[in-house]
């Protein structure tokens, strides 16, 4: 039987956030460049992203950029911008095959104005699309979405269009740029790191954590399906007992 021959439909995650870690590590050991680990870490992006949408999955998050990434020489930089142009466009007629539709979180007004350009012409190009959502995390930090939501949240109540009373869990997460979309049931990292990196912070509270040694670019739909079929055996409680399941 095939993997994905075990996994059970019905079981799958609505969402699956992955930090796609190890593609620097990836490419020096072959003695290379760093940004030959990114190009061949577009490989496994289309892969996670094709056998989420067969799978019937209905958010993939992805987290492509850090605003800690800012601080890479500006070569890699350079480099991994004009890559997320080029798959863009590469990917477009795909993406509109498919039925997939494009959103981003992160602070796009720092990309270059091209990169940031395609980013918005595939999101309203794909924004009728029903099938899975591709979330791209891109100049993206977790502290900062909740720092911006507080902002917000701190007008809103002084201009008197939000009472500290109506504050709870579904006002809170109408602020953040996830508002929305459901937090993911599985997050999965690559590279072997046991770190969440300032990642999704708030939304991963009940998430199923995954890690895997595999790095990035070796990391293929096999290996997905392991991660996802792990998930179908956890034991999801809910601070509750196993008896009261
Ligand atoms: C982390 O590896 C990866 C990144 C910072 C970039 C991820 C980008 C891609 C997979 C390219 C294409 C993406 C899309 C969405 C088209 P790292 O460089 O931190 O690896 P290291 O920890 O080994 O140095």
């Amino acid at each position: 039987m095939s993997l994905k021959d075990k996994l059970i439909r019905e079981k799958l995650p609505r969402h699956v956030a992955i930090i796609m870690d190890g593609n620097g590590r990836w490419a020096m050991r072959k003695g290379a460049a760093r940004i030959f680990g990114h190009q061949n870490g577009v490989t496994p992006v289309d892969e996670v992203v094709k056998a989420s949408a067969e799978l019937g999955i209905d958010y993939l998050t992805l987290y492509a950029f850090s605003t800690e990434n800012w601080g890479r020489p500006v070569e890699e930089i350079d480099a991994l911008m004009g890559l997320l142009v080029s798959t863009i466009k590469k990917e477009t007629k795909k993406l509109l095959d498919n039925n997939i539709r494009l959103l981003t979180i992160g602070d796009l007004t720092k990309l270059p104005e091209n990169t940031r350009m395609e980013l918005v012409q595939l999101i309203e190009a794909t924004a009728a699309n029903t099938g899975l959502t591709v979330v791209l995390a891109l100049s993206y930090s977790s502290r900062y979405e909740i720092i911006l939501a507080a902002r917000e949240i701190i007008k809103d109540t002084l201009e008197g269009k939000l009472s500290p009373d109506e504050m709870n869990c579904d006002t809170f997460e109408r602020y953040l740029q996830t508002a929305g979309i459901p937090d993911p049931e599985l997050l999965i990292r690559t590279s072997g790191e046991f770190r969440i990196s300032n990642f999704l912070l708030y939304q991963l509270a009940y998430t199923e954590l995954y890690f895997t040694s595999k790095l990035w670019p070796d990391f293929n739909t096999e290996d997905y399906y392991e991660a996802l079929l792990d998930y179908q055996n956890r034991e999801r409680r809910f601070g509750k007992t196993s008896e009261q399941l």
